[in-house]
């Protein structure tokens, strides 16, 4: 079932441990996290970036997402993820279709951020629609942090608890060193700034968000470099690392890099195996059987496993 309430994220607050904010572009991906949800009695946060939204269009997205959530028992949320657009989050906002958005004013200067956050957390809030904000910034593949100054870059715990206070946000996604994208880390695993993620815990009230999250699984590199992908110097964010920020404070971890792998990996071995099928329908079943694995094993790494 949908639900607009961000009492889950509360409840994984008190209970200490995250939900999964996964990102679908399409039919089987959606049905790939359901099913994972299902299988472990976990909530979920399914989330569509804007990516996703150019793709395959909000009105069909958010049909899929209501057709299938009305069939489970499992609390589903429908999340717009990193709304830079602010005319984008307002439409997402009116169109019946999401129960939370993500405003992500995190490129402007604070006040701007703050002021931006602000306006869509007043319209929101009068939907029943909770909102995620984010402060600092988590920067993309193109980016790199060793060279960046991480002050700058990362969120200041003080700055995160006025912030919170004058935007009224429900989440705050946090920058503690975390990558988005496949190629996030070369050379080896992230090492987050925990210390820094106890500080802003300390000066913030709501459950917090780590993005760029995956943890680019050697099994699930090893599947598409069988098939000719080169992943040998992409690495993400640990188990033992992940667990770590979910015991200081962060409720919601988003994934999509990893069951973009698992998803590629599950079609090459299909279409390698069986190089004359032409049946789109088959492909794309061993790419949601591939997915469906990869989400049930993160599911169990955030906590949320019996947790509906
Ligand atoms: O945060 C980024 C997500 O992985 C979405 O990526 O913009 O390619 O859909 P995308
Ligand atoms: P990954 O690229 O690490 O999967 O992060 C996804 C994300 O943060 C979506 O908002
Ligand atoms: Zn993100």
């Amino acid at each position: 079932m949908l639900t607009n309430s961000s009492a889950f994220l509360k409840k994984a607050d008190k209970g200490n441990y995250a939900i999964g904010g996964f990102n679908v572009n399409n039919m089987e991906l959606l049905q790939a996290i359901v099913e994972a949800g299902v299988e472990k009695k976990s909530p979920l946060i399914i989330q569509t970036s804007q990516g996703a939204i150019k793709y395959a269009g909000i009105e069909m997205l958010g049909a899929m997402v209501h057709s299938i959530a009305k069939d489970v028992k499992i609390p589903i949320a429908f999340h717009l993820d990193h709304g830079t657009d602010v005319d984008l989050v307002k439409e997402a906002i009116n169109s019946g279709l999401y129960t939370s958005v993500m405003i992500d004013a995190s490129s402007k200067p604070f006040d701007e951020n703050v002021r931006i956050t602000r306006s869509i957390v007043k319209a929101a809030h009068k939907k029943g629609i909770w909102v995620e904000a984010e402060l600092g910034s988590i920067p993309g593949k193109e980016d790199d942090v060793d060279v960046l100054d991480k002050d700058a870059f990362f969120t200041d715990p003080e700055e995160a608890g006025a912030f919170v206070e004058l935007t009224e946000c429900d989440a705050l996604a946090v920058s503690i060193g975390t990558k988005h994208g496949v190629f996030k880390y070369s050379g080896g695993r992230a090492k987050l700034d925990v210390k820094r993620l106890i500080e802003i815990k300390k000066y913030t009230q709501v459950p917090l968000v780590l993005h760029g999250a995956s943890e680019i699984p050697t099994e699930l590199k090893k599947v598409v470099e069988q098939y000719g992908a080169d992943l040998s110097d992409a690495f993400g964010v640990s188990a033992r690392v992940l667990k770590k920020s979910i015991a200081n404070g962060v409720n919601k971890v988003n994934t999509d890099s990893d069951l973009r792998i698992a998803f590629t990996g599950g079609v090459d071995r299909f279409m390698t195996k069986n190089p004359n099928n032409m049946d789109p329908r088959k492909y794309l079943a061993a790419g949601r059987e591939a997915t469906k694995k990869a989400v049930m094993r993160r599911i169990d790494q955030l906590g949320s496993t019996n947790k509906a």
